[in-house]
């Protein structure tokens, strides 16, 4: 129980692992600030969303959680909104919800002693709304690492590629990278507290670029692989505009760069990506996936794709299905269209009706789960080396995932499982579309 003078919070992540990352970093400051992390909502004395507005429904579930905790306001809580949706409303957040005191966007974090302090004297409209006038990044050597298995390290900040459905541009700022040198050592740091697996974050991670000029970001791929203790080296989000053929060649020389690329397409028609203004046609991105096909490592490949952007045609969306049926990817994250404010698109209409997104976006997961049945079945037999990333002995299982980001079931009869971020050989048993089952060798 949180006494009357200590200072205690609460903080609820939404949306992307950018997102869940910057928690982190946000909670290290709030414990620097001498608060203390607690449970539940009604335990705290400050309660924070951190938020996503990547499309509609994550806004619209931010302002049904602010509203169903209304009522907490009179018990004297207060409220901060903090991420892409304090970035997008701004001020506007005060008027739908007059409760909230702080509404700070993820360019202004490095602020947030500052807020606080404005906050513990009683200040009530506090904002940091950088927009995308900040050169800087949010660095801070107090992150308190909450995933158990994998150490996240943002190295590029906000978005300059404005592709016409993003609302990312004017959330999270100009494009900005950290420096090779602060990376290298936020590495270092990573490994001394244990961690083997480091993921690399951006919103376009391979448009890095070092501002000391020091090494390219297969380079700096490479470095990170290097750090003594380091096992797993994971990057996401890649743009297709800045995927160089190095990252494969990365890949294939230094085993502790796990063999998975994640490369949104959005859409398989040339037009439509047009009208996205992602800057490249269906035949130059499969030129980077035969780049990653090439490779003598299997590399696993992922992406995310958008249905019913305004516009689509029924034969545009069947480039699409003809796009995934040609790359094979092992996992794909799949979206309806959804107009978000600011963006360029939202002057082109909304034409396509929901019932029609709905059912091409459940035709696509159709068809790429029968592309997947037989890829995950290939591995069936196969020996390989997996990390245990969460314990559930009850269940009689443990999951955890291959270096080419599959999950792997492993059967698990013992009362005590191994814990988080320990590794193991398992042979695979059986699959599934999504996932793998495996035993202990
Ligand atoms: N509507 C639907 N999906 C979107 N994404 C980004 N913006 C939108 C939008 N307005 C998807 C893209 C991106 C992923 C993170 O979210 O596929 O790669
Ligand atoms: Fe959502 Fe994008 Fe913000 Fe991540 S960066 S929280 S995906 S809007």
């Amino acid at each position: 129980m949180a006494t009357a003078t200590e200072k205690t919070f609460y903080l609820e992540t939404f949306g992307c692992q950018m997102n869940a990352h910057d928690s982190e970093k946000v909670i290290g400051t709030l414990r620097q600030e001498g608060y203390r992390q607690v449970e539940t909502e009604d335990e705290a004395g400050l309660i924070l969303y951190n938020t996503c507005s990547i499309r509609d429904k994550a806004e619209q579930k931010v302002f049904h959680r602010l509203n169903d905790y209304k009522a907490l306001h009179k018990a004297g809580k207060r409220f901060g909104v903090l991420g892409c949706v304090a970035q997008q409303e701004g001020e506007k957040i005060f008027e739908r919800a007059p409760y909230v005191s702080l509404v700070s966007g993820s360019a202004s974090y490095r602020k947030l002693p500052e807020m606080l302090s404005r906050l513990e004297a009683g200040e009530t409209r506090i904002t940091g709304l950088d927009d995308r006038q900040t050169d800087e990044t949010f660095e801070t050597e107090f992150t308190a690492r909450q995933n158990p298995y994998r150490g996240y390290i943002t190295i590029i900040e906000g978005c300059d590629k404005f592709c016409s459905y993003c609302v990312v541009p004017f959330t999270r700022g100009k494009e900005r990278s950290r420096t090779s040198t602060s990376v290298l050592e936020e590495a270092k740091r990573i490994a001394d507290l244990g961690y083997t697996e480091i993921q690399l974050l951006g919103q376009n991670v391979n448009s890095y670029r070092d501002p000391e000029g020091k090494c390219s970001f297969a380079e700096l791929l490479v470095r990170v692989g290097q750090v003594p203790g380091i096992r797993r080296v994971r990057f996401t989000t890649s743009h297709p505009r800045d995927f160089t053929r190095d990252i494969v060649e990365a890949i294939d020389a230094h085993p502790t760069l796990c063999d998975h690329v994640h490369l949104p397409v959005q859409s398989g028609s040339a037009r439509v990506l047009k009208a996205m203004a992602r800057e490249y046609t269906p035949e130059w991105y499969l030129e980077r996936i035969a780049w990653v096909k090439s490779a003598k490592r299997s590399i696993s490949l992922s992406t995310d794709i958008i249905v019913g952007f305004p516009g689509e045609t029924d034969d545009d969306f069947i480039q699409t299905m003809d796009l995934l049926a040609q790359v094979q990817y092992d996992c794909v994250f799949a979206f309806k269209y959804s107009a978000r404010p600011n963006t360029p698109a939202l002057v082109m209409i909304d034409s396509i009706p929901d019932v029609e997104k709905s059912k091409r976006l459940q035709a696509l997961l159709d068809r790429q789960r029968e592309i997947q049945r037989p890829n995950y079945s290939k591995h069936i037999g196969e020996v390989m080396e997996v990390m245990v990333e969460v314990q559930n002995p009850a269940r009689g299982q443990i999951s955890t995932r291959s270096s080419q980001n599959k999950t792997v079931n492993v059967t698990w009869a013992q009362p005590i499982a191994p814990a988080p971020g320990s590794y193991m050989r398992v042979r695979i048993t059986a699959s599934h579309p999504n996932s793998l089952i495996g035993e202990v060798v």
